[in-house]
């Protein structure tokens, strides 16, 4: 029986989880096999992907893309067996690496340090247009957009296969919010939950973020409050900056059993809608049965449209995705309701509203001036100073 079978969600794809972590005793063996093999170095993407896919976050994907699957997925959002997926997963070289190994053979795959961690059981070799893919998952092929840019900036050869995962990825952070989706999962068994709702994000949190958490959470049993940890661009907050005020959030405002914080290692594509696909079907993995998609979700500058990430989940038909996607308005705090609110459900004016961009919030913090605590909570902004400041 498969070990999601009780849960009240399955796993992406034929509902089990993809398990691609090879068993300790087999590490030593597997570890000598990767040092007699050709080696490609990847890099914090692919890192990041891979740990994604060894941990069954990624399923039904057992290993980087065929050409099958990739073509389908850039340009139908759908794997070749036509289930659900937005964006491509590939492991790109360079011509003179693809053309030193062949189909067939194991391939070990190591960090920038040179520590081999995993092997890749190489089916395939193809060529991919890095222009076209970026204009297909993210709108634009321009250099402005830090995922496009990751994309075409990847090497056009694919080499694609199952991968074994022997090793512990070195360098992970966190490492007691880290739990894989089994370890999500049973968590979610020992506390109860049966409704679960998801909040990825990859900025500080403020009032904004705990305003639409706890709406959903109103019409759930628990919060997984599940922050992006992997590479961001370098202008966003750090993640151990970030760490500290979804902490200190927790503590001080939710109450003990009903939210969960963990990390979730992904790289940050800002693919906007199809990263919101992404986004959910991890979750579902991970065990979660909502997941919130509010404005801009993954977005970047004026890329995506306010709410095209919530309207990219028509193109599938209702169950496809699986999990239950929450959506909300763009929200504020506004001085007439008297709290947070959203344009949905406040018949005031922009003049009433506290509409604070990102970037407005960065001036102020450089200058030293909290952010109002109508914003974010004052312990919050508290951190976020001292961060700004080079203090801890
Ligand atoms: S994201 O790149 O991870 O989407 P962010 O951390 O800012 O960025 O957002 C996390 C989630 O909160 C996303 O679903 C986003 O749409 C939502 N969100 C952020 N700010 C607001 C807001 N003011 N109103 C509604 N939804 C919001």
């Amino acid at each position: 029986m498969s070990s999601v079978a009780n849960d009240p969600i399955s796993a992406h794809g034929n509902g089990d989880l993809v398990d691609l972590k090879a068993p300790a005793a087999e590490h030593a063996a597997l570890r000598a096999h990767a040092e007699k093999l050709p080696v490609v170095t990847l890099g914090a993407r692919e890192i990041a992907d891979l740990e994604m896919l060894s941990s069954g976050a990624f399923s039904p994907l057992t290993g980087f893309m065929g050409e099958a699957d990739y073509l389908r997925s850039r340009d139908d959002l759908r794997l070749a067996s036509g289930i659900p997926w937005s964006i491509p997963i590939t492991l790109g070289v360079d011509e003179a690496a693809a053309h030193s190994v062949a189909p067939g053979q194991d391939v070990a795959l190591a960090t920038e340090s040179g520590v081999r961690i995993a092997i890749l059981k190489l089916a395939e070799i193809y060529k991919v247009d890095r222009q076209k893919e970026a204009q297909a998952v993210f709108g634009t092929a321009d250099d402005a957009h830090p995922g496009a840019k990751n994309v075409t900036s990847t090497p056009p050869f694919c080499l694609a296969g199952k991968v074994i995962l022997f090793a512990d990825i070195p360098g992970r952070t966190f490492l007691e919010y880290r739990l894989d989706p089994r370890e999500t999962r049973a968590k979610f068994r020992e506390l109860g939950w049966r409704k679960i709702v998801a909040f990825q994000t990859r900025n500080p949190t403020h009032r904004a973020h705990e305003y639409i958490q706890k709406a959903a959470l109103e019409i759930c049993d628990g919060l997984l409050l599940h922050p992006l940890v992997g590479e961001t661009k370098g202008d966003d907050v750090p993640a151990a900056v970030r760490m500290e005020t979804y902490k200190v959030l927790l503590e001080l405002y939710y109450p003990k059993n009903r939210a969960l914080l963990t990390v979730m290692p992904a790289h940050m594509r800002y693919g906007g809608p199809r990263e919101a696909i992404l986004h959910a079907i991890i979750r579902r993995n991970y065990g979660c049965t909502h997941f919130i998609v509010g404005r801009d979700h993954a977005g970047v500058g004026t890329y995506y449209g306010t709410y095209d990430a919530q309207k990219i989940f028509d193109r599938y038909a209702p169950g496809e995705i699986g999990i239950t996607t929450l959506n909300f308005e763009n929200t504020f705090y506004c001085g007439k309701c008297g709290g947070m609110a959203s344009f949905k459900t406040c018949p005031h004016t922009d003049a009433d509203r506290l509409l604070l961009s990102g970037t407005k919030v960065r001036e102020m913090l450089r200058a030293g001036q909290a952010p109002p605590p109508e914003y974010t909570r004052p312990e919050i902004a508290a951190i976020l100073t001292r961060a700004m400041h080079g203090q801890t």
